[in-house]
């Protein structure tokens, strides 16, 4: 029931992800790539799952093949795999000496792909761009395959990149989703809230990444979605923890035991204190105040307070007042 112009689009996607598949695993122009990615901890078994692929180090690689295939040029550029250039009218190819990582619909359709360089080549990632069958702000990578855990457990971890996602489905971790970036967006948010109760998000350990994890947090709350953090030691991603520490600690000492969003913020304003120092001390508990003077419920601001009282031997009345003052001071 697509229109024929939509058909070609996700045939033309359907081929070169086969082929770029192909030039990857089998042939000589992909060694490097596949050497590249076998030296990052990637396996056969997660390239053949995720249908990574390779495209050639040439101009115009894609636009020959899918011409010889009969494919209208117009829907090949609006499709965003090839390029036209302005002068002449000429095209060439978007994707050129990159790893492929195909982007998947609900269905299974590839519909587009992100190319990673090999080297320190800028841009990182070269996606799609926006075409009539990509909406980057409304995909998941790896819905599709991850459907059946995220149902089965009303459970979705949430990683910002692509490597993240495939390395934690290796270590056990079948039930990813990846934003591609740190962005999460309202139709982001629809998706997992119709598929899950709860999410925890495992975000990079950087200042971007902790950024994300707090805005996101907030969405997937607002939504009424029950939202855990996972934390990491500082610097690293999903994919460097397992590399470093191994599959069995990334499930039990990160995805299991991720932490509320209170938690993560009393975590975060930890971040660079010595709290044995009186003037650090004085400023987390400041900023762990103005927090509380935020949360909504009665017996979720005495849980805190008391849990302050009790950590820093402080008064409970004296917490209390202050938090008071922030709380009026702040309306
Ligand atoms: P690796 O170095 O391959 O491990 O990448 P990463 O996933 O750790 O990259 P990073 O944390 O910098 O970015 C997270 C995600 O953001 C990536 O997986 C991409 O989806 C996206 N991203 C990163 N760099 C770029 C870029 O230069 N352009 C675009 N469009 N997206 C990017
Ligand atoms: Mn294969
Ligand atoms: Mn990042
Ligand atoms: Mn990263
Ligand atoms: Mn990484």
């Amino acid at each position: 029931q697509v229109s024929p112009d939509i058909q070609h689009m996700l045939d033309a996607h359907e081929v070169l992800r086969k082929f770029y598949h192909h030039l990857l695993v089998n042939t000589k122009d992909g060694e490097h790539a596949l050497e590249y990615l076998l030296g990052r901890g990637f396996t056969m078994e997660s390239i053949e799952k995720f249908q990574i692929g390779y495209s050639l180090q040439s101009w115009d690689f894609v636009f020959k093949f899918l011409t010889k295939r009969k494919f209208p040029l117009e829907i090949i550029e609006k499709a965003g795999l090839i390029i036209r250039r302005e002068k002449d009218g000429s095209y060439f190819d978007r994707f050129r000496n990159r790893i492929m990582f195909p982007i998947f619909d609900r269905s299974g359709n590839t519909i587009a792909f992100s190319g990673r360089s090999l080297g320190d080549d800028e841009p990182k990632y070269l996606n799609s761009p926006e075409t009539p069958i990509f909406n980057k702000s409304k995909i998941l990578y790896n819905f599709h395959l991850a459907r059946p855990q995220i149902k089965k457990f009303q459970h979705a971890v949430l990683f910002e990149g692509f490597a993240d996602v495939i390395s934690a489905d290796l270590a056990g971790v079948e039930n990813g989703v990846g934003t591609m970036g740190t962005s999460l967006t309202e139709d982001h948010v629809s998706v997992l809230k119709r598929n899950v109760q709860s999410v925890t998000i495992c975000y990079d350990s950087d200042n971007a990444g902790i950024e994300a994890a707090f805005r996101a947090a907030s969405m997937l709350s607002h939504a009424d979605c029950s939202v855990r953090i996972a934390v990491m030691p500082d610097g690293l991603d999903p994919d460097d923890y397992i590399k470093k520490f191994g599959p069995e600690r990334f499930r039990h000492e990160v995805i299991d035991a991720s932490v509320t969003l209170m938690a993560f913020k009393l975590l975060y304003y930890r971040r660079g204190k010595k709290l044995q120092h009186e003037g650090d001390r004085l400023s987390y508990i400041e900023e762990v105040l103005t927090e509380i003077s935020k949360l909504d419920k009665a017996v979720e601001k005495d849980f805190y307070l008391r849990q302050l009282a009790d950590e820093f031997s402080l008064s409970l009345d004296a917490l209390k007042e202050q938090e008071k003052q922030i709380y009026l001071s702040d309306r």
